[in-house]
């Protein structure tokens, strides 16, 4: 068994309102790849993680959770980084950041100590839904205007998910390492 694995934590969210643009992006083909499920929103990439520190991350993650109450997310629009005209990752965006990014602020102050350093880039709370590899074709730009304004649906986050994700040719595959409940603490002794 490696001694370290590619970890990050993230927000799941529901797939089943974003099926239809999920269907057109995959019908364009390459250079266009859909992501695997479950989708995800990354509150912090990990990397590289020594098997050796998941349980003082899990008890770092716990830490944090307890500190944030669930809330709503509403997801709607489509974008794309780094910019709409040169597609590399095609998102729909999620809101209202304000309590994804104090979540996400938290996590990079408690996981410092633990070797992983706070994130440079400013936070853009989305839900990658495409990889794009290449000069896509007028029917990504096509897609991506119909959906540019549509409502995905609301969710209510109730945990963060820490996640191992393995890289393979034929795209990644996500394991669930931990998961844990916003808000929740200990019941008084
Ligand atoms: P993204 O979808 O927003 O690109 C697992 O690989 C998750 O971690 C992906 O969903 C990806 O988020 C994010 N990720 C991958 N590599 C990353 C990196 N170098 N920095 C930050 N996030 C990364």
């Amino acid at each position: 068994m490696s001694e370290t694995l590619r970890t990050f934590v993230a927000i799941d969210l529901p797939a089943a309102p974003l099926r239809d643009v999920l269907g057109e992006l995959a019908g364009i083909g390459r250079p266009v790849k859909v992501v695997a499920e479950p989708l995800h929103l990354t509150l912090k990439f990990l990397g590289d993680t020594r098997r050796a520190d998941l349980e003082q991350i899990s008890t770092a993650l716990k830490g944090v959770c307890v500190l944030h109450a669930p809330f709503e997310i509403e997801v709607s629009g489509i974008g794309a980084f780094p910019r709409p005209e040169r597609p590399s990752v095609v998102w729909a965006g999620v809101s209202p950041a304000e309590p994804l990014a104090a979540l996400a602020a938290d996590l990079d102050a408690q996981l410092a100590p633990l070797g992983f350093p706070p994130e440079q880039r400013a936070f853009h709370p989305h839900v990658t839904l495409a990889r794009v590899k290449g000069r896509p074709p007028q029917a990504l730009a096509e897609t991506m205007a119909l959906y540019a304004e549509e409502s995905f649906g609301t969710a209510v986050v109730r945990e963060v998910m820490f996640y191992e994700s393995v890289l393979s040719a034929s795209g990644s595959r996500y394991t669930v390492l931990n998961r844990v409940v916003l808000g929740a603490s200990a019941p008084p002794a």
